[in-house]
This record gives structure tokens, C-alpha cells and sequence, in this order.
């Protein structure tokens, strides 16, 4: 049967009906504007003419997501769930379409976190942060971590649902990985965990991107150990001393380490901030750079020990000292304006691509690089076993632009760089498809479409989604068309139902 049309008023009452009068904001209530701008992080998308939701819903319980569900399905208007807000393009709270309501299912506090430290695993609600996930972990145990993303602030909902990693991806792999049940509301409103869910579903979920599925209320995780003491370091190569040299090395090197280390590259202005973990003490770190990196010339006084939930503080807020605290401040308002774009790159650039980057980094407008080295774990897990095929990439390279500025003026120069940027590394990172990574959401792959039948266009998605998802996503299409094959849940870069090869 054809999805009903949107009928708003219908929708407002249905949830009037069903749901408690504190969990429902429409834009008729004086609280909606901090309601939604509460976990935005990005300010491109508060604006006047950004298209907004019909109604917030703050679920406060399960029952009150699979009645904003139910509501939704009753009378066509689609249900964007939001756990942190960190989408790069904003799609858990903004739409493109004016034309087509829709709601925001906001997950925030639905956050809670159990620790079973006998266990080593942990049940953690979507709307929690990366930075309550860890405190809550660091305060059962110091043995034990997670291998998530190093932003404190990102939710976990969105982060789990695209795959995430963080300074612990060389040992363990992505946060994905260490999923192993998940209760997600369907586009039935039906509760169901892993085994009520099935195994396709329950592999969608874990990297094929958010927003499709269903809504991910809560996820069970394999935590990991941690050693008592881990070591870190920063240190700066700028242009001037050999920077280049480093660099065109560090593609060899860094995804080759030992397991037990991370070396990160940061490129701003004229210069290579290399930035590492490493799972031991600091003579082992040292010792390891030697072997493996001898030309960066790190030594035992760059190194700081101190334990794994101190690094995750490190590398979240770049300093020592800072209270474990600081990782449960979820921010209330947005602050800047970015945005990023990545690129998978699977043989090592040549130094002169090096060099002219620096250029672009001396332009106006200009941002920031990271360089995230794979290898490791992340190599010995087959390109299918999760939806995140980026498997045998040698790096992940981000690119980041941030402004402060208001205005069309500001947006144009940075947007600009970034796109420019991106253009000239075409020839140098992969191919057939361009990789991305679905978590660094980026609306120019292509935005959806409908078919013929009001569905998303399965041969137009194709476009941006196999570039985050490479064979992955015929696989994924075809779960979709299992489970939501009226296309309930869709944003513009949601998977399209792909009907008939499952
Ligand atoms: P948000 O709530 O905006 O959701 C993102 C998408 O998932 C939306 O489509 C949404 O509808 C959907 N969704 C959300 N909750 C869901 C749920 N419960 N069930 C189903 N779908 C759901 N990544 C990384 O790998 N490593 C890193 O270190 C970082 N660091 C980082 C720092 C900062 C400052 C930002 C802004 C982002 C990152 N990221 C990152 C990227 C981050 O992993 C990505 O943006 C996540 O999708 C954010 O998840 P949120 O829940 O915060 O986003």
C-alpha cells in the first residue's frame, strides 16, 4: 500500500494523543527554538530560511519513540531520529525539501549508560555522548575503554549507526565492530533487539548510516582493555623542517605500526602536527618510533604517561589536567560554521602532491587536514563483515573547514577551499568508486531522489552510496526494502529499498 500524504494537523494530534504534553515542542511552543537548537553543531543550518520541523518529540522511554512512529506512519510524515546532532549536513534536524514535513525524534535523554565490568560489556542509550560513554566506563573500571570517536560531544546513536573510530582503531577497529545487540524501534513502531531483528538488520545498523533503519534506542557493547598506563605525544614538523619528507613517508609507515600505536597527522598554516597513542609505556612508544619512524625524531621527553581515559581527555580538549568532568559537558548551542569532505587514499601520495598542498594551506580561506592511518585490526576485518567497507585504505584524509563569520562572503571562501582542495587530490586517493566515509556526511555526492513510485531512487542514491559504502550498498538497499519498504525513514542521503535480491 502507497504511504499516506502528509496530513500535519492529523500528526500534531495523533501525538497530542499518545505522547505527554512535556515531550512534544511544535514551533507554536516558546521552548522549540532551544529544543532544536540544542545539540546543533553547526551554525550553517541555523538560519531563518533553514526548513524546520513540524514537532521535536524528547522521548523520555521507549514507548514514546514508537508512538511518534506510529503517529508518523499513520499520517505520512517521516520521523528524523537525532541522538547528538553532529551530522555534518545537519539531516537529524534539517531537511531540504520546504515542501515535505517532517519531525525530529530527539534521543537526548535517552542516555543512560550501564557498565558490567565482570563482563566487559556495556548497554549504553543512543542519546548519550562519546564523553558519557567513556566517563561511565573510565569510573567502573580503569582496565577497561571503548574504541570510539575522539569528539566528546558526537552521540553515539549517529556515531555507531556510520561505523566510528578514534585513536583506538589500529587495535581494535571501529566502534562498530564492538556492537553486539542493539534495540532499534521499525518503521512498524515494533521494539525489537538483536534477535527479534534479525542478522541483516542487525548488520545494517552497524555502519550503513543513520537515519534509514528504524530508530536505534540503545546499543549493548563489547568493551575492551586498556593497559594501566598509555603514552602520547605531539609533536610539530612545520614546512620549513622537512615536513614534506615526513609526510610522503608517514603514508608507509603509519598504517605498518605495531598494533599497539597511532600516529595521527594534522596539517594547518605551514604545519605537520603528528599526534600519537600508543597502548604501553613511554619506552616502548619511543622505542617503537625508533623501528618504525626513525626520521621523526621522537624522543622520550616528548612522551606523557598517564591512563587511557586521561589520552581520551588529551586528545578531546589537546592538553593534561583537564577534569574527567569535562567530558560530560554536551555544549548547549552551536559555534561555528564548517564544512568537511574526505577521501580514502590507497597508495602513498608523491612528495610533490605534499608540497602543493601546502599551498593550499596558505590560501585564503584555508582549513585543516587530518590524516587518520588504518592498518591493524582494521585490515584483518573483511570489507563485508559491516557495512563500513573502507577496510584496506591505507588513510583516511578529512578535510575541514571552519569559519566564525556570518554571511555569503565567508561560506564561498571556505566552501570554496575545500572543494578546490578536494578537486586537485582527485588523481591521487581512491578510485571507482571516490571513497568516503559516511559519518563526514557530504551532500555533493548526491542528494536522493524520488522514483516513480514516491520512493527514494535506487539508481540516483547509487551515486554518493557507493562511494561510503562500496558493494556494500546493494546489500543494504536490499535490507531497507525488507524492513522499511514504504521508505518511512528518509533524508536525503537515506538508502533507498532495493526490491527483489535479498
Ligand atoms: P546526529 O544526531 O546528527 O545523527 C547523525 C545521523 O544519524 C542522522 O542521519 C540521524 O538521523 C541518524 N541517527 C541519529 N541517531 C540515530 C539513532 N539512534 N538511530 C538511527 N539513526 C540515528 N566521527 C568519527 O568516526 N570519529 C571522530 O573522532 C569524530 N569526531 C567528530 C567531532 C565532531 C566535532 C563532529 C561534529 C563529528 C565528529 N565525527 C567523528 C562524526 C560523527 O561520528 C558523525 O557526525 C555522527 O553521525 C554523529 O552522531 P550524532 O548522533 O551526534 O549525530
Amino acid at each position: 500500500t502507497a504511504a499516506p500524504s502528509p496530513d500535519t494537523a492529523s500528526f500534531l494530534h495523533c501525538l497530542a494523543v499518545h505522547l505527554p504534553p512535556q515531550a512534544v515542542y511544535t514551533n507554536a511552543s516558546r521552548l522549540y527554538p532551544i529544543a532544536l537548537e540544542s545539540s546543533i553543531k553547526n551554525l550553517l543550518f541555523v538560519t531563518p530560511a533553514t526548513p524546520k520541523p513540524i514537532a521535536i518529540v524528547a522521548a523520555g522511554n521507549a514507548s514514546h519513540v514508537q508512538a511518534a512512529v506510529r503517529c508518523g506512519v499513520r499520517h505520512g510524515i517521516s520521523v528524523r531520529p537525532r541522538s547528538g546532532g553532529h551530522d555534518y549536513e545537519g539531516l537529524s534536524y534539517r531537511s531540504l525539501r520546504a515542501g515535505r514535513p517532517f519531525a525530529v525524534l530527539d534521543l537526548a535523554w535517552l542516555r543512560a549508560v550501564s557498565v558490567d565490568v565482570g563482563n566487559e560489556t556495556a548497554w549504553v542509550g543512543s542519546g548519550a555522548t562519546l564523553g558519557e560513554l567513556y566517563y561511565a566506563i573510565a569510573d567502573h573500571s580503569a582496565r577497561l575503554g571503548f574504541p570510539g570517536g575522539v569528539g566528546p560531544t558526537v552521540g553515539v546513536g549517529g556515531h555507531l549507526s556510520g561505523g566510528g573510530f578514534g585513536l583506538l582503531l589500529r587495535k581494535h577497529g571501529l566502534a562498530a565492530d564492538h556492537v553486539i545487540d542493539a534495540v532499534i524501534v521499525d518503521a512498524k513502531g515494533r521494539l525489537l533487539d538483536r534477535a527479534a531483528m534479525g542478522e541483516d538488520l542487525f548488520w545494517a545498523i552497524r555502519g550503513g548510516g543513520g537515519g534509514s533503519f528504524g530508530i536505534v534506542l540503545s546499543w549493548k557493547l563489547r568493551l575492551v582493555r586498556v593497559p594501566p598506563v598509555v603514552t602520547v605525544f605531539t609533536v610539530h614538523r612545520p614546512r620549513s623542517q622537512s615536513a614534506t619528507a615526513l609526510l610522503t613517508r608517514w603514508q608507509q609507515v603509519a598504517p605498518a605500526m605495531p598494533r599497539d600505536v597511532i600516529l595521527r597527522v594534522v596539517l594547518q598554516n605551514q604545519d605537520a602536527q603528528f599526534e600519537s597513542l600508543y597502548l604501553g609505556t613511554c619506552a616502548g612508544l619511543v622505542a617503537t618510533m625508533a623501528r618504525s619512524f626513525p626520521e621523526l625524531g621522537v624522543k622520550a621527553r616528548d612522551c606523557i604517561e598517564m591512563t587511557w581515559i586521561q589520552s581520551v581527555l588529551y586528545f578531546a580538549f589537546y592538553g593534561t589536567g583537564k577534569p574527567m568532568e569535562q567530558l560530560l559537558d554536551r555544549g548547549t548551542k552551536p559555534e561555528r560554521y564548517f564544512k568537511a569532505k574526505s577521501d580514502y587514499v590507497t597508495e602513498p601520495m608523491p612528495s610533490h602532491v605534499w608540497e602543493s598542498t601546502w599551498s593550499w594551506l596558505l590560501k585564503d580561506g584555508a582549513g585543516l587536514l587530518i590524516l587518520d592511518p588504518y592498518g591493524g585490526r582494521m585490515g584483518s576485518v573483511a570489507p563485508s563483515a559491516t557495512p563500513f567497507p573502507h577496510r584496506r585504505e591505507l588513510y583516511n584524509l578529512q578535510y575541514y573547514g571552519f569559519w566564525f563569520e556570518n554571511g555569503t562572503e565567508a561560506k564561498e571562501k571556505h566552501v570554496g577551499w575545500i572543494k578546490g582542495l578536494h578537486r586537485e587530490m582527485e588523481p591521487y586517493v581512491s578510485k571507482n568508486p571516490r571513497g568516503a566515509y559516511v559519518n563526514y556526511r557530504d551532500l555533493d555526492l548526491g542528494v536522493n531522489d524520488d522514483d516513480d513510485h514516491g520512493l527514494t531512487s535506487y539508481g540516483k542514491a547509487r551515486v554518493w552510496g557507493e562511494a561510503y559504502f562500496k558493494a556494500n550498498f546493494e546489500r543494504l538497499a536490499a535490507v531497507k526494502a525488507k524492513v522499511d519498504p514504504q521508505d518511512f525513514f528518509r533524508h536525503e542521503q537515506s538508502i533507498p529499498p532495493l526490491v527483489s535480491t535479498l
